[in-house]
């Protein structure tokens, strides 16, 4: 059954562990946007290297308050920066550990949303497809069609305050994530 508008919630993870990280703020721009659900950070700063050995039973302590927070809240959103043209090792890392047990997975039947900010000029294009190429493998239900590219992102923050000054990309930012709030809903006619 599709979560109510007033009770839905989402968490928010950084796929930078940067404590200055532009997507960090990018992030905490989010729930000042949208105030009609709640937003819940999820850090993925303490989890292990992925390691089967260490993935029986609830896994590691890190990993299952992880596990245990993806699977509280009614969707993701993932706002990440882009290295060496794709994915960052950290995020991966963290995504292979909601992808497993393969059947229980957080990740699994999970809305996720995309959102990648870079100084450079693609906006983070490629680390979003293979972010999105990995969810679904997970069978995550990534919210399609619509995307969320940051470029020059230097331009578009106040460093000093952490805040994302600009009008255009906050107009932006807030679309895709009413257009998220709806996917969560429609998702669940898919199962
Ligand atoms: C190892 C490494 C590789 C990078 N590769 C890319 C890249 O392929 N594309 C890009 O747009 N930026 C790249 N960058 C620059 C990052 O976008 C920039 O450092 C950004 O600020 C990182 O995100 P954060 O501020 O949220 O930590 C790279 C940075 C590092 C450290």
């Amino acid at each position: 059954m599709a979560p109510d508008a007033g009770t839905k919630k989402v968490g928010l993870i950084v796929g930078s562990l940067r404590e200055h990280s532009f997507n960090r703020i990018i992030a905490a721009a989010i729930p000042e946007l949208e105030e009609s659900i709640s937003f819940e950070p999820i850090s993925i700063a303490d989890l292990p290297l992925y390691n089967e050995d260490l993935d029986h039973g609830d896994g590691p302590e890190p990993v299952q308050r992880y596990r245990e927070a993806i699977k509280r809240v009614d969707g993701i959103i993932i706002v990440s920066p882009e290295y060496n043209s794709g994915i960052p090792g950290v995020l991966k890392n963290a995504l292979d550990w909601a992808s497993t047990p393969s059947k229980t997975a957080a990740l699994r039947k999970k809305p996720v949303g995309l959102v990648g900010a870079t100084p450079g000029v693609k906006g983070t294009i490629q680390s979003q497809q293979q972010i999105r190429q990995t969810l679904e493998a997970i069978q995550a239900y990534v919210l399609p069609f619509q995307k969320m590219y940051i470029s020059q992102v230097m331009d578009k923050v106040d460093v000093e305050r952490r805040v994302l000054t600009d009008e255009t990309t906050r107009k932006y930012l807030k679309r895709y994530v009413q257009q998220f709030i709806l996917w969560i809903d429609q998702v669940h006619t898919l199962d």
